[in-house]
């Protein structure tokens, strides 16, 4: 972690970090690390409302906050905004991980410049970023890889973005808090089960059973040697981007898309997840 941190120049001891937290065990080892290594980090999680998950994804966050008296920051979609995960997949008619994405995109950017934060933090490691840049990389998707870093700076009105774990395997971070004794939700999102990326996870994982390090060289080798080429190709790097009038998050549209969400999605009727899980998500 401390390799990724230098190479990739994320932050220093002096900054003020926000990790995001799922309950999983990439975001409870990343905040375990970072802690551990003396960086002044807090914790963000917001509540879902992905039915059974969301309530014990918060209980195993509370505990780990609670038991090493960290400081948590917390927000509930239903509570504070009026709806949820599965609800708002219903009312905008779309899969419900783009809704789930955009409002936690949307609610740690807040968080971290109302906080004060200097950089916000995820636990992406190299199984995940090597998965999606398989991804982008079968359809060429030139914006995506440009925008795929470790580190993002500050623009625009967007704090700035880094991930300490792209160095790490997923075993390495479940290892991690085996030793450290850290205790974490096992099963992964039910709406996310099944998709896309776990696939391409799974097409990296039996490239790298017959060529060991494939993986890490795919990532990394794009961070050193291709990323450099693709910087200036994103079009939101040059873009003019103004306040929406009802939050004054950065938007392209008078009222941001996060604000438009919440409009929809909190005048429809409480949908149960298990309304929204597709044939592959149940289990
Ligand atoms: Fe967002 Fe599953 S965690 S849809
Ligand atoms: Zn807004």
């Amino acid at each position: 972690m401390e390799k990724a941190i230098d190479d990739y120049d994320m932050f220093s001891p002096d900054d003020r970090l926000l990790v995001a937290v799922s309950g999983g065990k990439d975001s409870l080892a990343l905040w375990d690390m970072l802690a551990e290594a003396g960086y002044q980090v807090d914790g963000f999680y917001v509540g879902l409302g992905i039915g059974d998950y969301s309530d014990e994804s918060g209980e195993y966050v509370r505990a780990f906050a609670a038991e090493r008296d960290l400081h948590l920051v917390t927000v509930d979609l239903r509570e504070e905004y009026g709806y949820d995960v599965p609800t708002a997949a219903r009312a905008t008619k779309r899969v419900p991980c783009s809704a789930c994405g955009m409002s936690k995109r949307h609610l740690f950017d807040k968080a971290a410049l109302d906080g004060g934060y200097d950089v916000v933090v995820t636990g992406h490691n190299l199984d995940d970023e090597a998965a999606v840049l398989l991804g982008n990389v079968l359809h060429w998707d030139i914006e995506y890889l440009a925008r795929q870093l470790p580190v993002l700076e500050a623009r625009n009105g967007f704090p700035k973005k880094a991930k300490p774990l792209v160095r790490l395997t997923e075993r390495e971070t479940a290892a991690w808090c085996v030793i450290r004794g850290i205790d974490y939700l096992v099963e992964e999102c039910p709406i996310a089960a099944g998709n896309r990326h776990l696939h391409h996870k799974d097409v990296l994982n039996s490239i790298e059973k017959e060529s060991p390090s494939t993986k890490s060289a795919f990532y990394l080798n794009f961070i050193d040697n291709m990323a450099p080429l693709l910087s200036g190709q994103t079009a939101g790097a040059t873009g003019a981007l103004n306040d929406c009038v009802r939050c004054g998050a950065p938007t392209t549209n008078e009222v941001c898309a996060f604000c438009r969400l919440v409009d929809k999605a909190s005048a429809h009727e409480p949908v149960p997840v298990e309304l929204v899980l597709g044939k592959r998500g149940r289990r």
